[in-house]
């Protein structure tokens, strides 16, 4: 591996100094085997500067909290390693998101609304019984509610998504997908008609222009592409029912 040295130009503001406008600073960093860009942040708050706000958790692309702009575009920090970038690095936080501070935004809160929203959870119709027997569910069924609850939350599909960037109540692709989840799952009986009142609308599924940002950016490629073309199939048909 040739050595490089790495020139970060990172986004720094801090809402809680608000007298110190939001700017570009840069940074120098030599490349070592296997960094990635979650390891040369961490080296540089520890090495340069410990002011530098970013977030992680998991290190491994598990928990969803250090999704960032690098070089442009939503990715983990924690699994973009730097030999796969030029040696010009920027990275900025992501869009749509309140910020916390430099590269630090706050996902939960949007992701707590959006739950909200689409009300995940099963919408049963039968009262909780703890002696009954368990439903079996067929294999199919369950791979495809496992697929769509891969989701970690990171909000790179929120951040990618043009829809997102204008209209504030946006669903996204992650909110589409979280109605793909209940739409596939047979104990929820909410009918398409009644998700329709969820999604039926430019902040749901209609507001969504299918460039497909989403689906090529998701970390954890969940086929998002699928699952929005399902739940416009099904609202769809929700809506000419109502007619
Ligand atoms: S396909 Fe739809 S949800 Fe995905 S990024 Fe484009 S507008 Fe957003
Ligand atoms: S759908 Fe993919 S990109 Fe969007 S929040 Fe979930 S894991 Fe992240
Ligand atoms: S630190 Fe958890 S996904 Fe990157």
């Amino acid at each position: 591996m040739e050595n490089r040295t790495l020139n970060f130009s990172i986004f720094r503001y801090n809402p809680a100094t608000p007298d110190i406008k939001p700017r570009m600073q840069d940074y120098q960093l030599d490349e070592t085997p296997n960094m990635t860009v979650f390891i040369a942040l961490n080296r540089l708050r520890e090495e340069q500067d410990p002011s530098l706000i970013f977030d992680f958790v998991c290190r491994a692309a598990i928990c969803g909290s250090c999704a960032m702009l690098i070089n442009g575009r939503p990715r983990l920090a924690c699994k973009t390693l730097t030999i796969d970038l030029p040696e010009n690095i920027t990275l900025m936080p992501l869009p749509v998101f309140k910020l916390v501070g430099d590269l630090s935004v706050d996902t939960g809160v949007w992701f707590r609304h959006m739950g909200m929203r689409t009300e995940s959870w099963i919408h049963a119709d039968q009262k909780f019984n703890p002696k009954a027997q368990e439903e079996r569910m067929d294999n199919p069924t369950a791979l495809d509610i496992y697929e769509a609850e891969r989701c970690i939350e990171c909000g790179c599909c929120i951040a990618a998504c043009a829809t997102a960037n204008i209209r504030e109540d946006f669903l996204g692709a992650a909110g589409i997908n979280r109605i793909a989840r209940f739409l596939i799952d047979p104990r929820d009986k909410r009918t398409p008609s009644q998700v329709f009142e969820v999604v039926g609308t430019d902040e749901g599924v209609f507001g969504c222009i299918g460039l497909m940002a989403c689906d090529v950016l998701c970390p954890m490629e969940i086929p998002l592409q699928t699952q929005l073309a399902l739940v416009r199939r099904k609202m769809m048909g929700a809506a000419i029912a109502r007619r």
